[in-house]
């Protein structure tokens, strides 16, 4: 056991600091083993400071090799330094210049915060509190300074050399084989967003004329070789520069934008000002190595960090309590964004999708946190859906219950009157409270209260009075350290649908406060009563999903297959299907346990078959349709004592008869569809792709693998990667014949290329097989994997702890052990990703007590390891709280 507990930080203990830093003026001399780093920061009593009051100021691991205060050199009893604080005892009371220099070894940072090297390439990554590895700061994001960046380095080892802002000079160093850039960045900024690159490097470049008329030059730099795979991040980025500037009148700011991909990173990509650094697989694209999915996902990344230049950068974070105002507001905007370049139905559908099956079960389990926590031990281990993917649905709420026009004036607002600041979610909510003379106490809610809420809505007909009566409920379960909770403010869209499959009119809404056709729920109970509701209607509840919350009602199957077919709301007729098919799969779990085959459902067949044939609807629509909820998914709909050989059982039996009984159908289908000539990532022909995969996978899974020369066809002939993994994901998951030769067909054609090897490690993480386990083990020691790259890790033990259910949760607890032996191996190496790793655990209550029992003994050898790294810490033991 361990004995200290780490620092638990709270939101209310939070203070400006006493001092603040205007400038800093680094100069970076960049070497493998030892990089200097001279800082000379401007240093500033604030006001309401004591003269004399010490300056403290954080570091991480850092070697301290020269310090002077207005260029003296400081006495052994002016200053206490240790690797992690730097105490100047008793500074002047006038502005002064602190002089730090410290030594680094960029070769050895495996933690990939800080100055580290990605294939040779330097680079930084500073958010949260990486900045404190380079130099002693006040490593906050509430000290805003102007930061001036002199980078030096040998020419051969780094003719690239960048930082943030715009180029100033170059030059080379006399007498040497050294050279240095000199970048200056005018807008102030928080630490966190300070970056500099230096290596070899290959440029793409090209430019983007602001609607003010401005020139700014953009790069996207690269491992020589892969230029030609940027062309779609650079056309994304273009077309998210023109967005913001058409959908919030947000123009850029600098004369150069550039982006770095490498292939060593913790996260998906930085927004560090100026200077975007990625994860190589959020840039990289070209139709033999990347699926649709991956551009899509190249899309709204590059928005994401494009977009925080106003929503994170020109106006951050207080502190990081509000780190929601600055990430729940920006996956907002790339929504959005990708809402307009694409279909809007569908990219709702996904983005539930992905709310459900990781938001959901984080706030079901012991590592659920409001959207703006108030405590925490480790922020790192707070970039979490539900900060993310919650606090964006929460931006979502706020323009649904004001409407339009309100929430456009308030975000208006918000950039005018904050602009330059570092603030808070008070501060953002007032601008809407003022925007639209709402109050929003209650609705504030939704950032403080974790959990997600209950919604019932139990409803009837009275052909009598002509009233349409819901009695609706609503309760928010208890989460770790707040076991009571407040009513919360939903807005709960509806629609009546009538016979005809129209929306019919009515007379009033009474009983609750309405915008339109959204109901402002706000009480425990409401008794609602529509008036003039001429003939029976169907409710078509919480369209658009207009709040995240889970609904229950009392419609029927017949209802919801009503609506399935005829709901004017797209969200909703996906909805409707996925819960008739949820339904049924919990039915059929049930029936598992008992040793019972599952009922077919002839209906749901019926109706899986008619959205499959109907070509009214865009193709990607169908292909969600048809697809069934993950076993994730309905695992946590069951919510307690899940047996997940169960829930995969269901599932493969639904599957399986469905594909039995729509063959030929599915079959004819699959046949008829075309993607076009030529490819094109466009979501016309991605969708097209995804029907025929969802189709195709059907019939992969028909009994006794008869469909199985059509699907080694399809991998065989594929003329691009979506097509390529999807066949090989069914021929290796529905253990058709040929899965060996084609996973080697797959690795010896990709081997070259690290982003299509990971997919070739994750198709067999992810088997549901009960030899999986040890085929993992053995590809731990292939030539191909390495603990040192996070994405290859992912792609392996990741993808098996959160995309293998069942063999992760194996009754004998063998998955569990594994992946918490990977967790504290990881853990020396890099902290941040062992526990991102570990949460995968976050739902192990909500399994039967055999299982259940297994991850417990899992963790608690985790827990029971000396010098965890404060993350893995954290982590573990809120798991067992
Ligand atoms: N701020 C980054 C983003 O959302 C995520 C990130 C966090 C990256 C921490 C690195 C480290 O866009
Ligand atoms: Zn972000």
């Amino acid at each position: 056991m361990r004995t200290e507990t780490p620092a638990e930080i709270r939101l209310e203990d939070y203070r400006p600091s006493a001092y603040a830093i205007d400038k800093v003026d680094l100069d970076i001399r960049l070497a493998p083993k030892a990089a200097k780093v001279r800082a000379r920061l401007s240093v500033n009593r604030r006001d309401g400071t004591a003269p004399g009051t010490p300056l403290v100021l954080d570091g991480d691991d850092l070697k301290l090799v020269g310090l002077k205060l207005d260029d003296v050199v400081l006495g052994a009893d002016a200053f206490e330094a240790t690797p992690d604080r730097l105490e100047i005892v008793a500074p002047p009371a006038d502005p002064f210049m602190l002089e730090i220099v410290t030594e680094l070894d960029p070769d050895a940072n495996s933690k990939l915060m800080g100055l580290y090297r990605s294939s040779d390439t330097y680079c930084t990554q500073c958010e949260a509190e990486g900045f404190r590895r380079i130099t002693y700061f006040l490593d906050r994001p509430d000290v805003l300074s102007v930061y001036t960046t002199r980078i030096e380095a040998r020419r051969t080892e780094a003719p690239v050399l960048l930082g943030n802002g715009n180029l100033t000079a170059t030059g080379d160093v006399p007498g040497t084989d050294r050279h240095f850039a000199v970048w200056h960045d005018p807008h102030p900024k928080p630490s966190y967003l300070f970056a500099m690159v230096a290596g070899d490097l290959a440029l793409v470049e090209d430019s983007f004329t602001t609607a003010s008329g401005r020139e700014v030059k953009l790069g996207i730099y690269v491992e020589h070789g892969n230029e030609e795979r940027c062309g779609w991040a650079m056309d994304c980025l273009k077309r998210s520069m023109r967005w913001d500037e058409e959908a919030f009148g947000l123009e850029y700011d600098l004369d150069v934008f550039n982006i770095v991909a490498v292939s060593d990173f913790n996260m998906g990509a930085m927004e560090n000002k100026g200077l975007n650094i990625f994860n190589d697989k959020y840039v990289l694209a070209d139709p033999d190595t990347a699926t649709d999915q991956d551009y899509a996902n190249i899309e709204g990344v590059i928005a994401h960090e494009y977009f925080h230049n106003w929503t994170g950068n020109r106006i951050t974070c207080r502190d990081w309590f509000q780190l929601c105002l600055k990430e729940g507001l920006t996956v907002f905007r790339d929504q959005e964004f990708s809402s307009d370049q694409r279909s809007r139905p569908v990219k709702r559908i996904s983005d539930v999708r992905l709310l459900k099956s990781h938001q959901f079960p984080e706030d079901a389990g012991p590592l659920a946190h409001p959207v703006r926590p108030r405590l925490y031990q480790e922020i790192n281990n707070f970039y979490t859906a539900t900060v993310y993917e919650k606090g964006a649905e929460v931006v979502r709420m706020l323009k649904t219950f004001l409407g339009d026009e309100a929430f456009a004036a308030g975000m208006a607002l918000y950039f005018r009157r904050h602009d330059g600041e570092a603030t808070t979610i008070e501060a953002f909510l007032s601008c809407f409270a003022e925007s639209s003379g709402q109050d929003l106490t209650q609705f504030a809610l939704w950032y403080e209260q974790a959990g997600t809420p209950v919604i019932d809505v139990d409803s009837r007909y009275d052909a009598g009075t002509r009233q349409f009566v819901m009695h609706i409920r609503q309760q928010v379960p208890p989460t770790p350290r707040q076991p009571e909770k407040q009513p919360m403010a939903i807005p709960l869209r509806i629609g009546l649908v009538g016979p005809n499959g129209e929306d019919l009119e009515y007379g009033g809404i009474g009983g609750v406060d309405v915008e339109g056709d959204v109901l402002r729920i706000a009480e425990a109970e409401h008794k609602i009563v529509i008036s003039d509701v001429a003939v029976k209607p169907i409710p078509s509840l919480l369209r658009n999903f207009s709040a995240p919350v889970l609904l229950e009602s009392n419609l029927g199957e017949d209802d919801l297959l009503f609506l399935a077919r005829h709901d004017r709301d797209p969200f909703n007729r996906w909805q409707a299907l996925q819960t008739v098919a949820l339904q049924a799969l919990i039915a059929g779990a049930s029936a598992a346990v008992e040793g019972r085959t599952p009922d077919a459902d002839p209906q749901l067949i019926e109706a899986f078959a008619s959205v499959a044939g109907d070509e009214s609807l865009d193709p990607a629509f169908r292909a969600l349709a048809l697809q069934l909820p993950g076993e994730a998914d309905i695992a946590r709909e069951i919510g307690s004592d899940v047996d997940p050989d169960a829930v995969a059982a269901a599932r493969n039996h639904l599957r399986r008869t469905t594909a039995d009984s729509l063959r030929s159908t599915f079959r004819r289908q699959f046949e008829a569809l075309r993607d076009g000539e030529n490819y094109s990532p466009s979501a016309a022909q991605a969708g097209i792709r995804a029907l025929r995969n969802t189709l195709l996978e059907y019939l992969a899974h028909a009994t006794g693998g008869a469909e199985g020369d059509l699907v080694r066809k399809h991998f065989e002939a594929a003329d691009n990667m979506t097509d390529r993994y999807a066949a090989l994901n069914m021929i290796v998951h529905a253990g058709l014949e040929g899965r060996d030769a084609a996973l080697s067909r797959f690795y010896d054609r990709h081997r070259n290329h690290a982003l299509a090897i990971d997919k070739w490690f994750t198709v067999q993480a992810t088997a549901g097989h009960a030899d999986t386990l040890d085929k993992i083990r053995a590809l731990t020691a292939h030539p191909a994997f390495s603990f040192g790259n996070p994405n290859r890790v992912r792609a392996l033990i990741g993808a098996f702890a959160t995309g293998n259910q069942t063999q992760f949760n194996r009754i004998d607890g063998a998955g569990f052990d594994f992946v918490a032996d990977t967790v504290l191996a990881l853990d020396e190496r890099n902290p941040q990703v062992a526990a991102r790793l570990l949460s995968a655990f976050r739902s192990w209550r909500a399994l039967e007590p055999v299982r259940r029992a297994a991850a417990e003994r899992a963790l608690r050898k985790v827990e029971a390891k000396q010098n965890l790294s404060r993350d893995v810490q954290d982590i573990v033991s809120r798991s067992l709280q």
